[in-house]
């Protein structure tokens, strides 16, 4: 790990960049200043293994936009609708397209863009987007395309740092973020 990424998280503000969450609650802070910086019509794509932090990031970002409702992941739905809370600030779609995976796939890449794209037509979701941001765990490649025109797409990959230390826990392992912005 380098110099750059052990210091703390200036999350989200420069156009890429890197950084180290040390916790779930740095987790959180990271998503909530991202989450001030949000638009209408932004689409967030957050890639990582299984526990990454993906939700707990969302969780953040949720608190930043303040949104309603409690963010949890959506297991059973593909898209959790959070209503905005703060007048003139957008609602919240919160996407989990983990379920689209085939069985024993767990990396994000593998997920097949014709089967999201399906699913994401089916949802209906572009006639909702221009007015909300949507945040997709999982679905890197596909969901980028739902942006709205001139709005912005943050990539966010998410690596679990100490790697495979097994004498810690998930809950400790440092995590380290990547991010970069792109105009939609
Ligand atoms: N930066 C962090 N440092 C340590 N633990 C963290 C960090 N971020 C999240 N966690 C913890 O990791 C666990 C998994 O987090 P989370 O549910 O957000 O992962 P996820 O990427 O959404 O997983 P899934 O792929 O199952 O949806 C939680 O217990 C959470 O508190
Ligand atoms: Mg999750």
């Amino acid at each position: 790990m380098t110099d750059e990424v052990s210091r703390p998280c200036q999350a989200f503000v420069a156009p890429s960049g890197e950084c180290r969450l040390d916790s779930a609650e740095e987790m959180r802070a990271a998503g909530e200043s991202l989450g001030g910086l949000l638009t209408a019509g932004d689409v967030v794509v957050l890639t990582g293994a299984l526990g990454a932090g993906k939700t707990t990031l969302t969780q953040g970002i949720a608190t930043g936009l303040g949104v309603r409702g409690r963010t949890q992941s959506p297991t059973f739905t593909i898209v959790r609708e959070h209503k905005a809370g703060v007048p003139g600030r957008p609602g919240l779609l919160h996407m989990d397209a983990y379920r689209l995976l085939g069985e024993g796939v767990h990396d994000a890449a593998e997920l097949p863009r014709e089967l999201v794209l399906d699913t994401l037509e089916s949802l209906d979701l572009d006639a909702d987007l221009a007015d909300r941001v949507l945040v997709a765990e999982w679905g890197r490649g596909v969901v980028e395309s739902l942006a709205t025109a001139g709005s912005r797409v943050l990539d966010v990959d998410i690596d679990r740092g100490a790697g495979l230390d097994t004498e810690i826990t998930p809950e400790e392992e440092p995590r380290v973020l990547q991010w970069r912005w792109s105009q939609a």
